[in-house]
């Protein structure tokens, strides 16, 4: 196998954007850094008057468009994948009991993520672990999404971004195609062995997507999640903090809190971004992606390097809820007429054809 080339954030990230717009340079062209910027102002602009001005703003952001998941990277990568670092920095602080211990399992570490788009917010929980050795070797990610246009650039995330950071770490993605808004219990059935032996659920900027209309289903949908699982369960959300977010999050945060062991609860907190390990700056090379995105040098859209972002946040451990044998898992599938089939699905079982002796046991008597 190739060595992955240990390669700086802002150089992965750049590799990101070109597999988004389809470019095929190794860098991105001065058309697509000018299609970006643009892109970048524009997702700012659908984020801040969303639901305010619906014919410009619509309130649904289509992922399925190039420009919209580019300038949503562009405008927010970086920060979302600093923040779990953050996060866990200040769950350690409060009580590092509860942040699973990789180095317990063979160095294997198992993340469920929702509304995983490119999964960039991975980075930082693999820099909170390897930053001083390499604690984490495996990871293994549930990508839970509902829109199948962010795949190649989430794999282009994993093969760059974590591989050139941290090359000896193994990464197994199992997407998983699932609209949260809909039953999406047959689907994580599916995956169930996947889904329960998760360590992290990380629920970072997609509730502030989906209306609190949907509630209900979300919840039965995430409950699944929760009551599945087989090892403590560490639960990391940070979502938009602003008043307008607070209907879509508030009420999971609340449901989140009856249901486990509150750990950190916070309505909003910015985080800093502005030394070191997380520095985010320009990196007055020129060529820099920094330097090209928000640098001075292009015409038309101006946008800013931000180095900072609020969020609301909260971090909660959910302990297995009866730990079930297989032996009783089987029997149970038995009784519903299911087992699993090859791949570990569930899947009906045939019923056994009744002979003639069967049905006609007393045919010489
Ligand atoms: C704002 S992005 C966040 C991506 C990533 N978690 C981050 O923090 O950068 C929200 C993601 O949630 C996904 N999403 C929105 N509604 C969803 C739903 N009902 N079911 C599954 N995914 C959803 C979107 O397609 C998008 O990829």
């Amino acid at each position: 196998m190739v060595k992955p080339k240990r390669i700086s954030f802002t150089e992965a990230l750049e590799k990101v954007l070109i597999n988004i717009w389809g470019g095929t340079k190794d860098h991105l062209e001065d058309s697509l850094v000018r299609k970006t910027r643009k892109a970048l102002v524009e997702i700012k602009g659908a984020y801040r008057f969303r639901g305010e001005f619906p014919k410009k703003y619509p309130s649904t952001i289509q992922y399925r468009l190039s420009k919209n998941r580019a300038g949503y990277l562009a405008a927010f990568g970086q920060r979302h994948a600093y923040l779990t670092y953050s996060h866990l920095k200040r769950v350690e602080a409060i009580n590092s009991a509860v942040i699973p211990k990789p180095e317990e399992n063979g160095g294997e570490l198992v993340i469920t993520i929702l509304g995983a788009g490119t999964a960039i917010e991975t980075y930082g929980i693999c820099f909170f672990y390897n930053e001083e050795s390499q604690r984490l070797r495996k990871l293994r990610l549930n990508l839970i999404e509902k829109i199948d246009a962010w795949i190649p650039n989430r794999h282009t995330v994993f093969d760059k971004l974590l591989k050139g950071t941290f090359p000896k770490l193994d990464i197994i993605p199992v997407d998983i195609a699932a609209d949260l808004t809909k039953d999406c219990i047959p689907k994580f059935a599916n995956y169930y062995d996947a889904i329960a032996k998760s360590n992290i659920l990380l629920i970072y900027n997609v509730m502030n997507e989906i209306t609190a209309i949907h509630s209900d289903l979300v919840w039965r949908n995430i409950s699944f999640i929760l009551n599945n699982c087989e090892q403590p369960l560490l639960i990391l959300l940070a979502e938009p903090s602003s008043l307008k977010a607070s209907p879509r999050v508030n009420w999971l945060k609340t449901q989140l809190a009856q249901a486990s062991e509150l750990i950190l609860i916070r309505d909003e907190e910015e985080f800093f971004f502005n030394s070191d390990p997380l520095r985010i700056n320009f990196e007055n090379t020129g060529v820099g992606l920094n330097d090209r995105l928000f640098g001075q040098t292009m015409d038309g859209s101006k946008p800013q390097l931000q180095t900072s972002i609020k969020r609301t946040l909260m971090t909660c451990r959910i302990e297995p809820r009866s730990p079930i044998s297989m032996e009783q898992v089987l029997r149970q599938l038995a009784m519903l007429k299911l087992k699993r089939g090859a791949k570990g699905r569930f899947i009906r079982r045939p019923s056994p054809q009744a002979t003639f002796w069967d049905e006609h046991p007393d045919w010489y008597s």
